[in-house]
């Protein structure tokens, strides 16, 4: 088995499901379960933990490429664009989730709603950036 293929799969499972969390999580909280605060509070645990494992899969990538190659890949502009976009959205999803996490209990729902729909924005932009980066790197 190629060790290279290995780290990239293993990278790449945590990956897919930290993408899952983020926008899965998100989706709950806005629309399942809307009226209940503890169970939110639950998913932004869920969340910032998904955003998180995105911050440190993404960032293991490079550290792959660089192990098998002694560089980081040389990507085209469109796909540093995405990359950009994805930190950005994992920088404010980290801070919108710890946020939430410390001060939603004094919350009233209306807040509680704008700041899950920011999340789901973030993560939904990240996803599709995704798309991007695959494709234009
Ligand atoms: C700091 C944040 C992030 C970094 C540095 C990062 C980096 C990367 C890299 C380097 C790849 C591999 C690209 C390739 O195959 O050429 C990738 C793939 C992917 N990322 Fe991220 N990512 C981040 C956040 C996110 C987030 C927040 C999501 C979703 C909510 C996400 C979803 C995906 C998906 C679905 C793929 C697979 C794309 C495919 O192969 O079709 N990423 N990411």
């Amino acid at each position: 088995m190629d060790p290279q293929n290995l780290a990239y799969a293993l990278v790449q499972l945590v990956h897919n499901f930290g993408a899952v969390a983020i926008v899965g999580g998100a989706v709950a909280a806005h629309w399942l379960v809307r009226d209940a605060p503890a169970t939110q509070r639950c998913l932004a645990w869920l969340v910032l933990g998904g955003w998180l494992a995105q911050a440190a899969s993404g960032a293991s990538f490079g550290a792959v490429s660089y192990h098998f190659y002694g560089k980081f890949p040389d990507i085209h502009a469109i796909a540093r664009g995405a990359l950009f976009i994805k930190l950005a959205c994992a920088a404010g999803g980290v801070l919108l989730a710890t946020v939430y996490l410390q001060r939603a209990t004094g919350w009233q729902p209306a807040r509680r709603a704008l700041v899950w729909t920011l999340l789901l924005l973030l993560g939904v932009t990240a996803l599709a950036s995704a798309a991007f980066l695959r494709w234009f790197a």
